[in-house]
């Protein structure tokens, strides 16, 4: 079967800056890769070339084995990529029902919102797959009180309930507590167990090799590495960060 994402020598510039010099790399369904790289490595512009943000100067991209000729912001949403930005996760003032149905409202018949449905089925994401156990949290409740961790996971949940394929988080543990970050990498493991796709950023290594079953290792625009986190151990990827961030590569 083809790949979910294929990504064939991508090429990226900025003026005279090459974010990108020929990156190759696959996501398969109900894979997380973890793509690690030092600051200025280019992993936000691969990201943006995925959602369609930004288009590559060179290279392809395949979506479950099709080339996609001129990918835009809606064409990779409507392909199934959602990103989790941690800072823009979810509405603060408004309740939690209407921060999972924002823009993709459910109707009545009638073209109405159908807000009954809307709260009932927050109510079943809610017990089902956000782990919220206190009876403080109902559908109406603003989400301002949420932790960094539960904010995220809502809108990850929220993203699969929209049939994402791939979920991108970039650096979704920067400044949580340890206690949410255990939960953000539980959210993380629903996603495979749904048989979808992660790619998830993040500056801390231990946190990566924990969730991810590939790692690829970007440097300077370029693929440094790529490993299955269960061929090697931490200390061995730590040994080959090292060895890639004072030679440029693994040889
Ligand atoms: N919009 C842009 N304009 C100019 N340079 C950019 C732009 N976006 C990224 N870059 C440059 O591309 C390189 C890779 O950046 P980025 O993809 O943000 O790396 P990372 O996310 O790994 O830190 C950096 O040198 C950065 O300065
Ligand atoms: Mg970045």
């Amino acid at each position: 079967m083809s790949h979910f994402l294929e990504l064939r020598d991508i090429k990226k510039s900025f003026g005279e800056v090459q974010s990108l010099r020929g990156v190759t790399m696959t996501v398969d369904r109900g894979e997380v890769i973890g793509l690690l790289g030092d600051n200025g490595a280019g992993k936000s512009t691969l990201i943006k070339i995925i959602t369609g943000y930004y288009h590559p100067d060179e290279g392809e991209i395949l979506f479950n084995g099709q080339r996609v000729e001129h990918l835009t912001v809606p064409r990779a949403r409507q392909l199934g990529v959602e990103t989790v930005y941690q800072e823009r996760a979810l509405a603060d003032q408004q309740s939690l029902w209407r921060n999972i149905f924002i823009g993709r409202e459910l109707t009545t018949r009638f073209g109405l919102m159908d807000i009954p449905r809307m709260r009932a089925e927050t109510q079943r994401l809610m017990q089902e797959h956000m782990g919220f156990t206190s009876t403080a949290v109902t559908p109406d409740s603003p989400v301002l009180t949420f932790s960094g961790g539960e904010k995220q996971g809502v809108a990850i949940v929220r993203a699969l309930y929209f049939q994402a394929e791939l979920i991108i988080l970039d650096e979704p543990t920067m400044g949580l507590a340890l206690s949410e970050t255990g939960k953000l990498l539980e959210f993380v493991e629903q996603v495979r167990t749904a048989g979808k796709s992660v790619i998830f950023i993040d500056h801390n290594i231990f946190h990566v090799y924990e969730v991810a079953d590939r790692i690829v290792l970007l440097d300077r625009g370029r693929v440094a590495g790529e490993f299955r986190t269960s061929d090697l151990t931490l200390n061995e990827l730590l040994d080959k960060m090292r060895r890639v961030a004072k030679t440029g590569s693994l040889d």
